[in-house]
């Protein structure tokens, strides 16, 4: 704020009066017509686990006016966390239809996002990742002349089918942003390849770690939401069971690579009654079907409705390791020592393979089985990939966007 003097010798209070007045309208102008409109949209569960904290930072700064726009790309899962990160939506586009393609929710994305941005007017649009969402978002306000930041940028696999249609939204959503926060310095090569000038990148670091541990300063070990997933995994008569959490719900593996999953949990639930296998399915049909026809039977393996984050950040920690082909999880397990064995073809996170946590083994069943049993078995292996080793950031990404953010005029 620009200092204002004003007074005279003989009555100061007057001036003293008088100063505070004009200081206050001036604060007043300079908000009304100086702050910076920022519409922050996302659509599914992982896109707002990672924006979440963006949006309470950005909500603390007296020189931003934020608004939140929820395509409801996911509807449950995207509740559960807005819920527990107490976010409000200023808008709620409710997209979300039943076993949905990527064309109808391309389509209602880009049709719907455009009304927001009449009605926001905001100086840059956030979008995460590489969702339909965020791209079809991005597209959006491309249209409309919006300029776009695009947090967690310069994934790569090169693989335009893997993940599908993944790495392309993310490719396109790159062509269209103006800024770009890449949460490591190979994203950022990736990007510098593509011919993105260097000035329009950060290396943030992921905004994951940021929410991971917004999450569990947020934690209540002795609240609802644990207590009824502790009733639900029966953790009460064994707290020290090996516990193998379990995700999956990646396109690619949709039909072969999900039924070769549930065949391979199967076999290790028999193979050892000693262990739990934990699954909360995902709620995509393509993913419950397979899920619950093949596995429902067995004592030693519970699936469930996906958890909210804080139950899962609580079972992340005091799983044994992580069979998944998320990309999320991929971030967390490194910043909490858990081994992942990684359901997958390809990764645009080999950050997290190098660091020692993650596995990829993509989706057969017989190496499903043997490498969950070397892990079970092979006490130097899995406490090689249990050392905690983050190279995903320090949890100070959100900070750096808006130092970043402050410098553009
Ligand atoms: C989407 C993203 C994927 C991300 C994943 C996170 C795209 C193309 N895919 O995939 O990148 O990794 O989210 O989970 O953007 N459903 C519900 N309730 C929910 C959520 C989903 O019923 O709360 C069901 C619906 O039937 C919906 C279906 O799941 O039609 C698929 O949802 P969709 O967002 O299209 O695909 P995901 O596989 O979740
Ligand atoms: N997660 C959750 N509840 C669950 C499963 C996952 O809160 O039942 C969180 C997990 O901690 C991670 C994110 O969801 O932050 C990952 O989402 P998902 O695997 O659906 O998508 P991806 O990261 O692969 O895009």
């Amino acid at each position: 704020m620009i200092p204002i003097a004003i007074g005279n010798e003989r009555n100061p209070d007057a001036g003293r009066d008088r100063r505070v007045f004009f200081n206050s309208l001036l604060i007043l102008l300079q908000e009304l017509f100086l702050k910076k409109k920022i519409l922050i949209t996302f659509g599914t569960r992982p896109e707002a686990i990672k924006l979440a904290p963006l949006v309470l930072a950005f909500k603390h700064c007296t020189d931003y006016e934020v608004r939140v726009c929820v395509t409801a790309q996911h509807r449950t899962m995207l509740d559960q966390v807005l819920e527990f990160f107490n976010i409000i939506p200023d808008y709620d586009l409710d997209l979300m239809q039943e076993d949905q393609t990527l064309f109808d929710i391309t389509r209602e994305v880009l049709l719907h996002f455009q009304k927001v941005l009449l009605d926001a007017v905001p100086d840059y649009v956030f979008i995460q990742g590489d969702t339909s969402t965020a791209f079809a978002a991005a597209l959006s306000s491309f249209y409309r002349k919006i300029p776009v930041c695009h947090v967690e940028a310069g994934l790569r696999t090169n693989n335009i089918y893997s993940p599908f249609p993944e790495e392309m939204n993310r490719q396109l959503a790159a062509r269209i942003c103006l800024f770009h926060f890449a949460p490591t310095h190979r994203a950022k090569q990736n990007l510098l390849k593509e011919n993105i000038p260097a000035e329009a990148i950060l290396v943030s670091g992921n905004t994951v770690i940021d929410a991971l541990f917004e999450a569990k300063k947020r934690l209540r070990p002795d609240g609802a939401a644990i207590g009824t997933l502790k009733s639900k995994i029966n953790f009460a008569d064994c707290p020290d069971c090996k516990r193998i959490l379990v995700t999956g719900h990646r396109r690619e593996n949709f039909g072969e690579g999900l039924n070769n999953l549930c065949l391979a949990l199967k076999t290790l639930a028999r193979q050892h009654p000693d262990i739990q296998i934990v699954y909360p399915v995902h709620l995509n049909p393509q993913v419950q079907k397979p899920a619950y026809s093949l596995l429902s039977r067995l004592d030693n393996i519970r699936l469930l409705d996906p958890l909210d984050y804080e139950s899962f950040i609580w079972l992340m920690d005091r799983a044994y390791c992580i069979i998944t082909d998320s990309g999320g999880i991929q971030e967390e397990a490194p910043a909490l020592g858990k081994p992942v064995l990684l359901t997958r073809d390809t990764t645009e996170r080999p950050e997290a393979i190098e660091a020692g946590t993650v596995k990829m083994i993509g989706t057969n069943t017989a190496l499903i089985v043997s490498e969950t049993n070397r892990l079970l078995q092979d006490k130097h292996l899995y406490e090689k990939m249990s050392t905690a080793h983050n190279p995903y950031g320090d949890g100070n990404a959100c900070e750096r966007i808006i130092g970043f953010m402050r410098q553009q005029v």
